[in-house]
């Protein structure tokens, strides 16, 4: 049965019916409002920090010897965060041995320019080495584990704004009771993992703002919802225990042509977390557009307006206090590879085209962060 707004609320249908239509209305006058054109010339890291917000991108050390993209990096960013080069697999060659070349380079950039750089990430299920699977063993694992955080987030210590502690660990599809993922991890050390990592971190760099880091969190059905109650849930039984987690990091993969509505569903979620005493972080956003349009102005203005859409409501939240696209333009994106079009043309993910021209979602962006309430 359908009732107005108003019929919802006298007949006290709860929430649902009445958030619902609340939804369909916003939707259809932001839309018809939505203009990403004129948004003037100010950069994003500009725009953010009038708000007291940090805008900023995922680089790899390779991209940087590009000199425009480089100029874009530093003309745009007020944060950064290391694509690769701080993951398990790439700083450990061996069981004994560490090797921070790279990441050493891309932190040395980040301070030359005196931008904050976020470290990601410290425990993950990808991203191991091939020594990993033999050489590390129920036995060992809490040693490697601590080891790892010890030597990595002390090495860094004083130096870094903000450790994705532990990445993805929940996956309500891997069936187990808890929905925690099975990772190689959680074989090896049971549930414990996780606060084992926090603890290792905040002993390692007790200035570094802890941050758990999840995927899937963004979409407007149950599998999504699902997952959204299971980090609040984690994250609550974390701060019981008295684990030092200090942020959550919503990674914001987002995919063109999905039904997200107005994004509305997330103020419940953007609320709670933020209730638990938690700050929040958008870790990894992009727009996927595998599946839009090839028309080219079509599929800019669709990816343009998830971009808008979704900063609106997380950028209404004062708890979100940084924003990472992951990467900046075009020219360097994971999804060629990881989610390219059938029709062969090259994915428009990101704000800047591949000639590093602004686009619409550049815009979009810019408009999100100007509408924003300053922190
Ligand atoms: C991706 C990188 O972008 C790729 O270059 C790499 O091959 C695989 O990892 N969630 C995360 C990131 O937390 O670390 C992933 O990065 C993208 C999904």
């Amino acid at each position: 049965m359908m009732f107005t707004r108003r019929q919802a609320l006298q007949l006290g249908v709860g929430a649902t019916a009445a958030a619902s239509s609340v939804a369909i209305a916003n939707s259809l006058s932001k839309q018809s409002q939505l203009d990403l054109t004129d948004v003037g010339n100010a950069s994003l890291r500009e725009r953010a920090a009038a708000k007291g917000i940090l805008y900023g991108a995922a680089i790899e050390w390779a991209e940087l010897s590009d000199s425009g993209f480089n100029q874009q990096i530093l003309q745009e960013c007020n944060i950064l965060v290391a694509e690769n080069e701080f993951k398990f697999g790439r700083m450990r060659p061996s069981l004994d041995r560490f090797d921070f070349t790279a990441s050493d380079r891309l932190l040395g950039f980040a301070r030359r320019h005196s931008i904050p750089m976020r470290g990601h990430t410290l425990v993950w299920h990808l991203a191991l080495p091939d020594w990993f699977e033999e050489q590390v063993n129920r036995r060992n694992a809490e040693q490697v584990l601590t080891n790892h955080i010890q030597t990595v987030a002390g090495r860094y210590r004083g130096q870094i704004h903000s450790w994705d502690v532990v990445n993805e660990a929940i996956e309500p599809s891997d069936g187990r009771r808890d929905r925690l993922r099975r990772t190689p991890w959680l074989e090896r050390l049971g549930d414990g993992y996780i606060e084992l990592a926090f603890q290792a971190a905040a002993a390692a760099d007790p200035e570094g703002m802890l941050v758990y880091n999840e995927l899937g969190l963004e979409g407007n059905h149950s599998d999504a919802e699902t997952r959204r109650r299971k980090v609040v849930e984690l994250l609550a039984g974390l701060i019981d225990n008295g684990v030092p987690v200090h942020a959550l990091g919503i990674q914001s993969h987002l995919t063109g042509g999905a039904d997200y509505g107005q994004f509305e569903h997330l103020r419940p979620f953007l609320s709670d977390v933020a209730s638990l005493g938690l700050q929040i972080l958008v870790t990894e956003l992009d727009v996927s557009d595998q599946h839009l349009p090839a028309d080219l102005q079509e599929r800019d203005r669709q990816i343009a307006t998830l971009y808008h859409d979704y900063l609106a409501v997380l950028l209404d939240e004062a708890a979100v206090i940084a924003v990472l696209t992951w990467g900046l333009s075009d020219r360097y994106t994971w999804l060629s590879s990881h989610a390219p079009r059938q029709d062969g043309n090259a994915v428009r993910p990101l704000p800047l085209d591949d000639q590093l021209n602004r686009k619409q979602a550049w815009n979009a962006i810019a408009r999100a962060l100007d509408q924003a309430p300053p922190r």
